[in-house]
């Protein structure tokens, strides 16, 4: 089988809300079939027979990515119905808001565990076989919290460091291959993400966000492009490209300073 109906499978994680699920709409309008990856099994019963409507095969997954075994699991599933997968999209992660000393254990392992872990785990697993078929994509997520440090955040800060060195190490690693690898790295978003990490913004903060189907837009077109780092809207740009230029111990005052409010 590999490929219902002679099309492409992509797999996306965290693909219930937000941007994950923008960018799994966009796949079923352009027919590939997809593997959809969350915990909220209702949640994902719910996406997949909406996105069925766009005649493609959409096939769910209930998983905790913060757990052990999850990606062995994942691949079991994978390889039970059959199926290769095309493209990779490692979006599902996790936030935690505070100082580091009153943040729980818990939380910090969990984010550890989702962010970092489970994305490096599911991508070794999936990249061989794509080097096998001679193609494939992966795109990782991460955020312009990569490129600097972030008191009050700190935890989370790192593993999008980590994720866009992953990323761009990979590019490198593969760049004489047919395998396209990207990191998105959005700004704030209009999603739950920002109140499940416990980050409060005041209502005109929150009305200038990016939406995810507008990040989701520009990370799929730059995707199939083959851009290497996707930062969607001019703002997070320029910020980004601000923050080469000043030094690193002012930029970790300033994000200390946004993020105390
Ligand atoms: N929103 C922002 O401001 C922002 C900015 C920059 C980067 N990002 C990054 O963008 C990505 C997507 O964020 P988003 O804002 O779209 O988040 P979101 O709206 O909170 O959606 C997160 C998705 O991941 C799934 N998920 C969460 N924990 C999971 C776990 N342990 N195992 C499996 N699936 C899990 C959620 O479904 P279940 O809850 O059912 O599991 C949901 O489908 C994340 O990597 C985030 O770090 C977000």
């Amino acid at each position: 089988m590999g490929k219902p109906y002679g099309r492409s499978v992509a797999l996306i994680t965290g693909a219930t809300t937000g941007i994950g699920y923008e960018l799994a709409k966009l796949y079923a309008k352009d027919k590939i079939n997809l593997i959809l990856v969350a915990r909220d099994d209702e949640k994902l019963r719910e996406v997949k027979e909406e996105l069925s409507l766009y005649d493609i095969m959409v096939y769910t997954i209930s998983l905790d990515l913060a757990e052990d075994n999850s990606c062995e699991k994942l691949l079991d599933f994978v390889n039970k119905n059959n199926l290769s997968v095309d493209i990779l999209i490692n979006n599902a992660g996790i936030g935690s808001f505070g100082y580091l000393s009153e943040i729980e254990m818990e939380k910090e392992l969990k984010l550890i565990d989702v962010n970092i872990r489970a994305l490096t785990e599911i991508t070794k697993i999936f990249l061989p076989i794509m080097i096998d078929h001679g193609e494939g994509a992966i795109m990782n997520v991460a955020s312009t919290a990569a490129f600097c440090a972030g008191p009050k955040m700190a935890t989370y800060y790192a593993s999008k460091a980590y994720v866009l060195n992953f990323t761009e190490a990979l590019y490198e690693e593969l760049r004489d291959t047919e395998i396209k690898v990207s990191c998105l790295c959005p700004g704030p978003v209009k999603t739950s993400f920002q109140e499940k990490s416990g980050i409060r913004k005041n209502e005109a903060a929150k009305k200038a966000l990016m939406t995810a189907k507008e990040v989701a837009k520009v990370a799929y077109k730059d995707f199939n492009k083959g851009k290497l780092i996707i930062v969607p809207g001019f703002k997070n740009k320029v910020i980004i490209l601000l923050n080469k230029f000043i030094p690193r111990s002012l930029s970790r005052k300033i994000i200390l300073m946004m993020n105390k409010g």
